[in-house]
């Protein structure tokens, strides 16, 4: 059985953005820009191994469906 948002297509504005706190932004900014879609894009690999890993955010994980939905943004092409 699948939710009904499941087989949608993601956007970053939409879906992947509102993931990343105001915090997780102002930690990053030397590296990149959490709330900019190039950004992300570029660094998609990076984010979602840190992601997967636990390390990131650093004061917390994410919940398993969270780093799903990002891994599913980047199988899908990275919508913006
Ligand atoms: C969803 C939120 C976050 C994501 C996706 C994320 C992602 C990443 C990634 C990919 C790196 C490696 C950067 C590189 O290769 O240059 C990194 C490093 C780092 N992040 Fe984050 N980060 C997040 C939130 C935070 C927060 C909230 C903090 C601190 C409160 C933080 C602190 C750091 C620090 C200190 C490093 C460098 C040291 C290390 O690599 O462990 N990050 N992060």
């Amino acid at each position: 059985m699948t939710s009904a948002s499941e087989g949608d297509v993601l956007s970053f504005a939409r879906d992947i953005r509102p993931l990343f706190r105001v915090k997780d932004r102002d930690s990053m900014r030397r590296a990149f820009d959490l709330f900019d879609y190039s950004d992300v894009a570029d660094h998609a690999d990076a984010i979602v191994g840190a992601l997967r890993s636990g390390k990131m955010p650093c004061d917390g994980a994410w919940p398993t469906s969270n780093v799903e939905k990002f891994q599913r943004w980047i199988d899908m092409g990275k919508p913006a």
